[in-house]
């Protein structure tokens, strides 16, 4: 069948643009000429040059960055109902406006009007509308929580006002105040958006946008004034970030790449898995973060789906965005289809072969054949990296066991894909596969109430929902004071078994694997108490223990799988044996020279059985978000956790991390309290008759920060909480950016352990969770 052509129309939008030859910022209200350097701005279907933008200096971003903070106490002190009829008005004027912001997106992006008109514009309105709703109910659904800050935004060009929205929508509903960067790429709909700002009276300052390049980008993430950065982009410029604004409390979310695996099985619907395959790779070009760019496809059918997939790819039309009937458009620039056809010609040469769509791309403009590669190994270039353009990969498993396996051998853990009639299957897998988004038989389908975000080197954060306000809020702290340094280690000695000095009667080991072991180092430490007195003897912990203990954690997996009703039993039994033992803790805290040292243990026993209630109680939710759907969003443990205890509550404050950290599943690695580290080594024993499975707590000693160190390093280690000093949370912030752990620190400053407000709470049970979304079939 052929199509005539069927173009929207482009002259409202190419107007709009004419009447804009450069496009400069928008500061506190106003619309402001760029004083910098300006940069084409290119249709990329064309290569037609269609204005410029200009690239947000240091002056200008500081301007950006003090309106911001000054709009700040005002918009965050309004009722959230007049901040919901802000929010209201921006999206009835999104939804007034879909076919010129459509048009306008198409234009600057390349994707198809089909796609900016029936998927991101309507997506805008929805989010707007969605957060406006949160915007109402702060109060009753976030008590107690109110807005961080100036928070600076960041994102990318494959969505460009999606993703504004994405970032902008929360913070606004939370009540925070925004300076956002665009892509240089694509800056126009970030920009008629402002306008709509400035008609509907948002009070200026509430929102800012700088334009620029990654320079800008970074200037706005260093800004002192920003209290909170948000990012989407590549993994690589997540890292930068993470390593940029280490110590300095801001807050972060990073939402980067991604590998997404789309597993097909044999008894799925090869008809809609074929159809799935078109949404989940060629939709966008591709250009799409949680793109299922790993077909993975069982044995028995794959030569029948790829056959399937080669006729369906002949039916794909590619041309000109603007025409309705187009399936592809054109990719964001040339730069990104060189990028593109560089690994293509890589996996070629790795032996690859490259399945193309038979339809004639135009030989002007960023235009990309969708297609697909066979012939891929695992380890091959294109497995593992992202190509963020049409092409997938392809590889062929037998069991469910293998496509595990294969769909989480990758870095990322953004989404995934999978397709069977078989829902026991398809929901062991969304179980087990390691992703933030599970779509099962379906794909790519996104809504402001799933929040949508990644596991391991995909980012950290989540957006949209419940989970994505999170995002935006905090629940005040009462600031405590510096925490110090620990003294240096005294008395380091070789590890003498026994009793080797007349006034030490300890000579404590560590406890890893669920059994006592030596040092590797075969060192320990002298322990002084109250008035310097020497306690005893700690083991002096080194790299290699680290690694011993991270590894005896990750042994323990089970843990994560036993019913919540098992690990809140498991913490019940935990605090019977430490009441037995109560007067014993009591006089080692006394000894300690701690001020309450009745108290804290009581507090460690209560603290215990509120984790224990909560461990079966703490869930995630089911939302009706598109018909024919349920999403649910489920509490998944990270697996390994370094935890960092503080000094100033040696039993309390290290229990007050691990007791949340097992009861969501997660299984640990903490460093007890360096100057008071005996506490924790009596707790071994407590452990060992506890029914706590070996390898789920781990307890080193030692030089804290050293540790701390080689913990928020590792790879194994999925998260990180830190409770040190200031320049150590700088550090573990900074180590953390090798695999992106997500870190919690309270930002070197000691808190009172004893207050349940603040050593206790459902926060210290969000930390220790992943939510993962699962968008189920469900209705009629
Ligand atoms: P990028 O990560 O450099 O750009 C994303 C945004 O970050 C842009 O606004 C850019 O100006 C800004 N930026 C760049 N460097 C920065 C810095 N040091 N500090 C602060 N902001 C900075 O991505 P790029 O170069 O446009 O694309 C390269 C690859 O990244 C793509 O091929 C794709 O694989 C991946 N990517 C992933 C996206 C996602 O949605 N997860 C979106 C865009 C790109
Ligand atoms: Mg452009």
């Amino acid at each position: 069948m052929d199509y005539g052509p069927a173009p929207e129309s482009a002259t409202e939008a190419l107007a709009w643009i004419a009447d804009r030859p450069v496009i400069g910022h928008f500061i506190n209200g106003r619309f402001t000429a760029p004083e910098g350097e300006t940069v084409e701005v290119v249709n990329p279907a064309t290569d037609a040059v269609l204005t410029r933008v200009g690239l947000g200096t240091a002056t200008e971003v500081d301007a950006a960055v003090q309106a911001a903070r000054a709009a700040f106490p005002k918009w965050a002190a309004l009722p959230g109902h007049d901040r919901a009829r802000y929010l209201y008005a921006l999206a009835r004027h999104v939804q007034k406006r879909e076919r010129f912001f459509s048009v306008l997106e198409t234009l600057d992006n390349g994707k198809t009007i089909r796609e900016s008109r029936d998927i991101d514009v309507p997506l805008v309105a929805r989010h707007f509308y969605h957060h406006a709703g949160w915007a109402e109910l702060m109060a009753d659904d976030f008590p107690g929580h109110t807005a961080l800050g100036v928070c600076g935004q960041i994102i990318p060009w494959n969505f460009p006002l999606l993703m504004l929205a994405w970032k902008v929508a929360p913070a606004l509903a939370a009540g925070n105040t925004v300076v956002l960067k665009p892509a240089d790429l694509t800056p126009l709909t970030a920009y008629a958006f402002a306008e709509i700002c400035a008609e509907i009276g948002l009070p200026p300052g509430v929102l800012n946008i700088v334009n620029g390049d990654g320079a800008t980008g970074a200037l706005i993430a260093g800004h002192e004034g920003v209290a909170k950065v948000a990012f989407t982009g590549s993994t690589e410029v997540g890292r930068v970030i993470r390593r940029q604004i280490a110590g300095s409390g801001k807050k972060l979310s990073l939402e980067l790449g991604g590998k997404s695996p789309f597993i097909v099985f044999e008894d799925a619907d090869l008809d809609a898995a074929v159809e799935g395959v078109v949404d989940a790779i060629w939709f966008n070009q591709g250009e799409v973060c949680c793109a299922g760019s790993r077909l993975l496809v069982q044995e028995g059918i794959a030569p029948r789906f790829f056959d399937r997939l080669r006729k369906r790819m002949e039916t794909l039309r590619g041309g000109d965005p603007l025409d309705k009937t187009m399936d592809v458009g054109a990719l964001v620039s040339r730069k990104q289809l060189a990028r593109i056809n560089g690994l293509l010609a890589q996996a070629e040469a790795e032996g690859a072969t490259l399945h193309r769509a038979p339809a004639q791309m135009p030989a002007q403009g960023a235009f990309c054949a969708p297609g697909f590669l066979t012939g891929t190994a695992p380890a091959h270039t294109v497995s593992q990296t992202e190509i963020f353009g049409p092409i997938a990969t392809t590889l062929t498993f037998r069991t469910p066991d293998e496509a595990i396996t294969l769909a989480n051998d990758t870095r990322y853990g953004l989404a995934a894909s999978v397709w069977s009639q078989n829902i026991d299957r398809a929901i062991e897998i969304a179980a087990k596969v390691k992703a933030g988004v599970v779509w099962i038989n379906a794909t790519n389908i996104f809504d402001a109430g799933a929040p949508f975000g990644g596991f391991r080197e995909s980012g950290y954060g989540r957006e949209g929902g419940r989970a994505g306000m999170r995002e935006y809020l905090t629940a005040p702290a009462r600031p405590g004071k510096p925490r110090p340094d620990p003294a240096p280690l005294s008395g380091v000695a070789p590890h003498a078994g026994k009793a080797d000095r007349p006034s030490i009667d300890v000579t404590a080991k560590l406890y890893i694997g669920g059994k006592q072991a030596r040092a590797d180092g075969g060192q320990s430490y002298t322990v002084t108490g109250k008035g310097g007195v020497a306690l005893g003897q700690a083991a002096l912990a080194n790299r290699k223990d680290v690694r011993n203990a991270v590894e005896a954690a990750g042994k323990a997996g089970g843990w994560g799988g036993v019913t919540a009703h098992n690990r809140a039993q498991v913490l019940y039994f935990l605090a019977e044996n430490l009441s037995q033992r109560a007067e014993e803790f009591t006089a080692a805290l006394a000894a300690c020279g701690t001020p309450k040292p009745a108290e804290e243990v009581a507090a460690t026993l209560r603290r215990a059985f509120w984790y224990a209630a909560q461990a079966d109680k703490f869930d995630g939710t089911v939302t009706a978000t598109k018909s024919n759907h349920v999403t649910l969003t489920v509490n998944e443990p990270f697996g390994t956790m370094g935890l960092i205890a503080p000094d100033e509550a040696p039993l309390l404050g290290l229990m007050s991390l691990i007791l949340p950290a097992i009861a969501m599943g997660n299984r640990v690695v903490a460093v007890a309290s360096q100057s008071h580290p005996l506490l924790a080594t009596r707790l071994y024993q407590v452990l060992e008759t506890s029914d706590i499975p070996g390898g789920v707590v781990n307890l080193l000693t030692g030089t804290r920060d050293e540790l701390a160190k080689t913990l928020a390093e590792h790879d194994d280690v999925a998260a990180l909480w830190y409770c040190g000093s200031a320049s150590g949370v700088a550090m573990v912030e900074t180590a953390s950016a090798g695999n992106l752990k997500p870190v919690w620190t309270d930002q070197g400053l000691t808190r009172d352990w004893l207050d349940p407000a603040q050593g206790q709470g459902r926060d210290f049970l969000h930390r220790a969770v992943q939510v993962k979304t699962i968008w189920l079939p469900y209705g009629a």
